[in-house]
């Protein structure tokens, strides 16, 4: 995960082609009562890319994860998930929301962002969005609703904060005894629509 983040101190400027589509948020919908209902936030203060919903008080740099879609939501052809900058870094050039899989687990993918996915991997997908109502699905390699579905996975930072990121699993005989070790909830991830522009200075990143 740091090579990721060190790429945002790498980057050359570049146009970003951000025609049709509105801007969201993710969201989760269910899981527990500390997820249920809240919007996903970036972490600049730790090593970690996932965006994730963590406990108040918020670092004013934390934003929510503001995302361009590059078509409607009502679209079934696939989509890209653009990265909306929000903070003074990173800077405004093409970055995308992918799922990574360079942990190494089977079937389990990571939610992340990338603003080189040509020099990020084979482990890193990004371009087989799909949507379902404003339900976020991703198509691996088959069918959408292939097994896959949205847990938000615990994490403990080391200041000892507690994050809830989402993971893309389809449960098998070869990923299960990882997950059993995993502290988990089931959940849906939601995009809910942006109405406020964006704001830097203002709290989450939005002005609304
Ligand atoms: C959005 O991106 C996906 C993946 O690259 C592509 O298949 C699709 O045609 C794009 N949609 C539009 C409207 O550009
Ligand atoms: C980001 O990490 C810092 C340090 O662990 C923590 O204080 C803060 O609450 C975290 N914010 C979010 C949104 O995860």
């Amino acid at each position: 995960m740091k090579s990721i983040l060190f790429l945002l101190s790498s980057i050359s400027l570049a146009a970003s082609a951000c025609a049709q589509g509105k801007d969201y948020f993710f969201h989760y919908v269910a899981g527990n009562s500390v997820i249920n209902g809240q919007r996903l936030r970036g972490n600049f203060s730790i090593p970690y890319v996932s965006p994730g919903v963590s406990h108040a008080p918020y670092n004013p740099s934390d934003h929510f994860n503001r995302i361009h879609l590059n078509t409607s939501l009502t679209s079934t052809a696939p989509k890209v998930l653009l990265v909306v900058p929000t903070n003074p870094h990173p800077p405004p050039v093409p970055g995308y929301y992918g799922l990574s899989n360079a942990e190494g687990f089977d079937s389990a993918y990571r939610l992340v962002y990338s603003y080189r996915p040509e020099e990020a991997g084979n482990g890193f997908v990004y371009r087989n969005w799909r949507t379902n109502g404003n339900f976020l699905r991703f198509d691996i390699g088959g069918a959408s609703d292939d097994g896959y579905r949205w847990i938000a996975v615990r994490e403990v930072t080391q200041a000892g904060n507690e994050r809830w990121v989402p993971w893309w699993v389809k449960p098998t005989v070869a990923n299960f005894a990882t997950l059993e070790g995993w502290e988990y909830d089931i959940a849906e991830l939601e995009l809910v629509e942006a109405t406020g522009p964006v704001n830097s200075l203002a709290p989450g990143g939005v002005q609304e």
